[in-house]
């Protein structure tokens, strides 16, 4: 159990850096959790209208979850890959920094896919791009980037890989509730608009 908990532990502290409100604070466009959707992630941080900036949070954000897959796969066995993979989307979505209210976990997801099995990767963020380009709302494509990432992960790798890569999707459409019921309601914002 040490070696589980040090690999949760690895995944959890990398995850938990939140990018987007470093990088805006440092870029001075204020506290990016009073703006928009509030969300610390690239799509909220794109809506400050900074472009450089969101593209940056998305490829640090993404960045932090392969390197914790990795880190942990190399340093204790690829066995304990899933659990840096679930700590790092759960430090990202609580960190301790900031009182446990972080981000949704799209970007640090599709880090850790990486991480964890490259098809998932390539599976997740071929949907998510091919579906921002055609309905141009973030969320929806995450979350059909999602789905798409769970039933990859299960014809590539089967039970060993399916259930760490099915709880990150479960855990990171449970975040996207209030955008959920936007979506239902016709009222989710198109990417770089609104709230
Ligand atoms: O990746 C997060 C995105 O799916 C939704 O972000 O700011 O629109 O809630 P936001």
């Amino acid at each position: 159990t040490g070696t589980v908990l040090l690999a949760a532990a690895i995944g959890y502290l990398l995850g938990s850096i939140p990018f987007g409100l470093v990088l805006t604070r440092a870029a001075g466009l204020g506290d990016i959790r009073a703006i928009g959707s509030g969300n610390i992630g690239a799509t909220n941080v794109l809506r400050t209208g900074n472009k450089k900036i969101a593209a940056a949070t998305l490829a640090l954000d993404f960045l932090k979850g392969a390197v914790a897959v990795w880190l942990v796969a190399f340093l204790i066995g690829p066995d304990l890959a899933g659990i840096a993979a679930i700590g790092a989307v759960l430090g990202h979505c609580h960190p301790v920094w900031l009182g446990f209210r972080g981000g949704k976990g799209v970007a640090t997801a599709l880090g850790v896919f990486l991480g964890l099995a490259w098809p998932v990767f390539v599976a997740a963020a071929l949907t998510w791009l091919a579906m921002a380009k055609l309905v141009k709302i973030s969320s929806a494509s995450a979350l059909t980037g999602m789905a798409v990432a769970a039933l990859v992960a299960f014809l590539w790798g089967g039970w060993p890989l399916f259930w760490p890569v099915a709880l990150i999707v479960a855990y990171v459409v449970l975040r996207h509730h209030a955008n959920i019921a936007r979506l239902i309601a016709g009222t989710e914002p198109r990417i770089g608009q609104g709230k």
